[in-house]
């Protein structure tokens, strides 16, 4: 057990308090740890990546389970990742060796085990898509078993693990096409790219380096060097409006930016998707907002991610996104949810 470890030095956002950290290099000894500190009664916080946290700067009250087993095994048609094995590395791997499925999702930071928790997604490919199963620990009932997607309640962004203590990721299984051939190409900016129709594929090496350069681009791809990286990604999910009250907000987004202005919209299960970065802009959040001399500012390349220019703390972070958030609601009505899992923070 390590004391007082600065939890800004194990997120990508780079801001956290203080807390005690209980190393976990195997499943073995994840499983043990957790089992022991539940046992005990302790509160337990598990990082893995740490690139979709936001921790208050007083840290937290309690254990912080790091979660280190990292192991890959690729089979035939398929990849098997321990939970904290890096994801990029995992999505790598699989194209060196031919298997397509994974390389729209590439340049993401953070675990593998991560991923089914939020749904993870990116260029018209969502994990909940690919997974075949995922190894879980029952925190209730101390069980380790395998669960398949349909237990997990995916959704966009969100799954029954997301807010949820109830039960720790362990390890997870993809499927793969051994063809090498990509996912089919469902986002039209990448599709484009390469020179691809809707729902065509393309090798899986050559769409990740596609999806690799338009991540970069949009300030995406962690990079140490760049504070414009220093992030959670996008900090705000993309919205989506019940069909009752999408013509209200169009109706507010047509008055502050004029009714001439095309709006992104998409189709979503339960409503209209607006985009959380169109709107943010369009209410006056600029990329780079509220300038180069702020700890805390809006990536200078894309408004959805907040970065952190090198001295932030999470203060800095969370009264940026009150701000942007009270601008979206006041000029359109919509209520921006933050994509990151807090801790000890509120919006
Ligand atoms: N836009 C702006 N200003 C900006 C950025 C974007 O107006 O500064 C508008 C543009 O109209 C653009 C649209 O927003 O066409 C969509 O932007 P983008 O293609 O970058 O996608 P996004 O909806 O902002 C989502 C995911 C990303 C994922 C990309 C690509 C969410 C919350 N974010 O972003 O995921 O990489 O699509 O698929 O769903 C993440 O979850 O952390 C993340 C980075």
């Amino acid at each position: 057990m390590r004391e007082s470890v600065l939890l800004s030095e194990l997120t990508t956002l780079r801001v956290g308090g203080p807390a005690l950290v209980a190393e976990c290099g195997t499943t073995d000894a994840l499983i043990a740890t957790v089992r022991a500190l539940d046992a005990a009664g302790v509160r337990v916080l598990l990082l893995a990546g740490g690139s979709n946290l936001l921790i208050d700067d007083a840290g937290f009250d309690g254990v912080v389970v790091r979660v280190g087993n990292n192991g890959v095994r690729l089979l035939g048609d398929s990849v098997v990742a321990e939970a904290g094995a890096n994801w990029d590395e995992v999505v790598s791997l699989t194209v060196d060796f031919g298997l397509g499925g994974l390389e729209c999702l590439s340049g993401i930071p953070g675990s593998a085990g991560a991923t089914p928790v939020q749904n993870v997604g990116a260029y018209g490919v969502e994990v909940a898509t690919l997974l075949r199963q995922v190894q879980l620990l029952d925190r209730e009932t101390g069980e380790v078993r395998w669960v398949e997607p349909a237990e997990l309640g995916f959704g966009y962004r969100t799954s029954v693990l997301k807010h949820s203590d109830a039960a720790v990721v362990l390890a997870v299984e993809f499927a793969l096409d051994p063809t090498g051939l990509s996912a089919p190409l469902r986002y039209g900016e990448l599709a484009k790219a390469l020179g691809a129709g809707d729902g065509e594929t393309r090798p899986a090496a050559a769409v990740r380096a596609e999806v690799l350069r338009l991540r970069a681009g949009k300030g995406m791809v962690l990079d140490p060097a760049d504070h414009d990286t220093w992030s959670a990604g996008s900090f705000f999910t993309n919205p989506v409006v019940p069909e009752d009250r999408l013509p209200q907000v169009l109706a507010a987004i047509a008055d502050h930016v004029g009714a001439d202005v095309r709006v992104p919209t998409y189709p979503a299960p339960d409503g209209t998707k607006l985009s959380a970065g169109w709107l943010i802009e369009r209410a006056g959040f600029a990329k780079g907002f509220p300038g180069a001399d702020a700890a805390a500012r809006l990536s200078t390349k894309h408004t959805l991610a907040l970065t952190n220019r090198g001295s932030a703390r999470a203060a800095d972070i969370v009264a940026l996104a009150r701000t942007v958030r009270a601008g979206v609601r006041e000029r359109f009505g919509v209520i921006l949810e933050p994509e990151p899992v807090t801790v000890g923070v509120t919006l």
